[in-house]
């Protein structure tokens, strides 16, 4: 006989940010696309990861843009295209079954492993922390992403290249704890998403909020009109005749990912290397392009952020259902692990 059809359930993939400010076009090429694309062949679940946040920034200011923050990020993933009838959105803190499977998990993980990630230093490094003052949170920031993967059973994992180092460590601490309890988990699979980090405006490396170089996916017209204009070009061409150079050069770069006309961009780089265009003209036609690009983003912006509350609906639903699969894990960890026959021992005495 075949096997049975349909009682596997479908692969399920968890990925998210932290939520620390809006979105923009850096992260549309590096894992929006990707994850838009994902819902429909997966059955997805988008973290926004507060408590990774933390890790890095937990003032009192800090905490105080909660709120805005996460409400900023969903509306963001919604303008993007994730589909909330798809993709299930969840508030990491507010599924209190991560810090257990953290603190478990934490018994496998091996300091000396994660003192060696180049994230932890990099991170460590941003937030101005050195050897001596890393957060003992910090630390344990993959172990901490291990537990939600790990909770929700997810299978696949899509993540940028910086994030690969974490999906592997998830992977070990899933076999370790399968092979001292029992199996619990599957090993999630690593996907990456990510083709070269998009430059930013200013060319001086990848589009990042706190570099200012970034075009986010909630600016208006105007704005993305005035960010084309003083974007960096060809500094040779101090005149319209001069032969330039499209390798490389962002606004080259934008029109060839965002622009659809094709046509236009071919033209354009031709006419640009025989020095027979203004960079005026270029910029105008990103201008008009990326505001194209933008159009539907712009329609869902007005859709979800014209309803009051139906952004903290649509994520705290997403949460209780998240709650709902974390619960069933972790009775199982416990079962596996011998923690609930201690439950049962004492509340059945
Ligand atoms: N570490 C991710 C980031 O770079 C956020 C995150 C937290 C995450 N938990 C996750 C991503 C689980 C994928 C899966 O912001």
């Amino acid at each position: 006989m075949p096997p049975e059809r349909g009682t596997e359930r479908p692969k399920r993939i968890l990925t998210g940010d932290r939520p620390t400010g809006r979105l923009h076009l850096g992260h549309w090429v590096g894992s929006l696309a990707a994850r838009v694309k994902l819902q429909y062949e997966y059955e997805t679940i988008v973290i926004v990861a507060d408590l990774h946040m933390l890790t890095t920034k937990r003032t009192r200011r800090d905490v105080e843009q909660l709120l805005p923050n996460v409400r900023g990020l969903v509306l963001d993933y919604l303008a993007s295209g994730i589909d909330p009838e798809r993709s299930c959105i969840y508030l990491q803190s507010a599924v209190a079954e991560t810090h257990e499977l953290h603190t478990y998990l934490a018994n496998f993980a091996k300091v000396g492993r994660l003192l060696r990630l180049p994230s932890i230093k990099q991170m460590a490094h941003d937030a101005s922390m050195g050897d001596e003052s890393l957060p003992y949170g910090l630390l344990g920031y993959p172990v901490l992403q291990a537990a939600d993967i790990l909770l929700a059973r997810a299978n696949l994992t899509p993540v940028g290249k910086d994030n690969l180092a974490h999906v592997e460590i998830a992977r070990e601490l899933a076999r370790q704890f399968n092979s001292t309890y029992g199996p619990v988990f599957p090993e999630p699979e690593p996907l990456l998403t990510d083709i070269p980090a998009l430059v930013g405006t200013d060319n001086r490396g990848k589009m990042s909020k706190s570099a200012g170089n970034a075009i986010f996916l909630s600016d208006d017209e105007p704005t993305v009109a005035a960010k084309v204009r003083g974007m960096f070009t060809d500094p040779k061409r101090i005149h319209p005749d001069v032969p330039g150079t499209v390798e490389g050069n962002p606004v080259f770069v934008y029109h060839r990912i965002f622009n659809e006309n094709r046509s236009e961009v071919d033209e354009l780089e031709e006419r640009y290397r025989a020095g027979k265009v203004g960079d005026k003209e270029v910029k105008e036609k990103l201008a008009r392009a990326l505001n194209v690009f933008l159009g539907p983003f712009r329609e869902r912006l007005a859709i979800y952020g014209n309803k009051p509350g139906l952004i903290d609906e649509i994520l705290w639903s997403g949460t209780l259902k998240v709650r709902r699969i974390a619960a069933e894990t972790m009775r199982e960890v416990r079962e596996r692990m011998g923690i609930e026959r201690v439950w049962k021992a004492l509340r059945d005495r």
